[in-house]
């Protein structure tokens, strides 16, 4: 029987969807059935903390054991009722200008024995597969962001359980919107893309919905906000996704500098407008930051199933 050895990791941000991801790649990789139909003998081993973990895992150095754990399938047998990811993940780019370690990469994949590496992730991690794939590792990579702003893919891992997270929320911020006859400026993730915020807009009923694709006017904002009190509103939610921006003004960012990838962490539109809108429109006007709450979580039944 030939043997296959499969390492799979999860890198980028994480999110819910990638524990189930990861149990079934296992549960399928080593089903007796399957294998003796493939003449094939599987084994699967995780790699911590995304590529780092194939950065540090040279199972001759110091730090293998924290980078490299077997998988089996009673390990991952409950793996799929929880968020995050079991292996952990890093933003790490083996491929930085600044430090380039795609070599030590390569190396420690033959030191491993690996015949295909499975990586969960986005743009970032997913970019570093395809320069693997090039340089001939075998790559399989799995979608995942909240942010589903993946080129070839309708969907990806992670995106409908935070826009549940989405929709919750916002059913929460209703009654004490109406209570307080205020409005909401909630703000979503999503970095450029504004699916996050639209879906979540579209299916918690927000009053206005602002994405990057599109830049707005808060004038006319406020007008449709005023619009909306003397039709009889007494509140009004707004969603925002986090790379939205004015026309004519700049993103928002929560920091300074940029990631080994070159992405700004994007945040604080959604207190920007309200503190505009309460002055536009002399209405009280409170901000709300999902933030991570979106990523966190346990997976929902779509996320858990993973039909691509
Ligand atoms: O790409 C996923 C994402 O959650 C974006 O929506 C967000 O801009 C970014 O990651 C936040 O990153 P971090 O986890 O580094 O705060």
């Amino acid at each position: 029987m030939k043997k296959v050895r499969i390492g799979i990791l999860t890198g980028g941000g994480d999110c819910a969807g990638l524990n189930p991801a990861i149990k079934w790649v296992v549960k399928t990789a080593l089903d007796e059935r399957l294998q003796r139909e493939g003449d094939t003998q599987y084994d699967a081993i995780g790699i911590r903390e995304g590529w780092k973990g194939l950065i540090l895992g040279d199972p001759a150095g110091p730090d293998f054991k924290e980078y490299v754990v077997p998988l089996s399938q009673e390990l991952v047998r409950t793996w799929d009722r929880h968020g995050g990811t079991m292996l952990g993940t890093s933003r790490t780019n083996p491929y930085d200008p600044k430090n380039d370690l795609s070599k030590t990469v390569l190396s420690n994949i033959e030191k491993l024995g690996l015949e295909v590496v499975i990586a969960l992730g986005g743009e970032d991690t997913l970019g570093v597969a395809s320069k693997l794939s090039n340089a001939g590792v075998n790559i399989v990579g799995i979608p995942k962001t909240i942010d589903k702003d993946l080129p070839g893919t309708e969907y990806t891992l992670g995106f409908e359980t935070a826009l549940n997270v989405i929709t919750e929320e916002v059913d929460r911020l209703r009654t004490t919107a109406g209570s307080h006859k205020r409005i909401f400026v909630v703000e979503t993730m999503g970095r450029n893309a504004g699916w996050l915020a639209l879906e979540g807009g579209e299916s918690s009923g927000a009053y206005i919905i602002l994405i990057p694709e599109y830049d707005f006017s808060v004038q006319r904002v406020n007008e449709l906000l005023l619009a909306g009190r003397r039709a009889g509103n007494r509140y009004e939610i707004i969603v925002v996704a986090e790379g939205a921006k004015p026309a004519g003004g700049a993103q928002c960012a929560i920091r300074k500098g940029v990631d080994s990838f070159g992405h700004e962490t994007l945040g604080g539109i959604g207190e920007a407008l309200a503190a505009e809108i309460q002055e536009g429109t002399g209405l009280e006007t409170r901000s709300v930051v999902l933030s991570h709450l979106q990523r966190g979580g346990a997976p929902c039944a779509y996320d858990r199933r993973g039909e691509l």
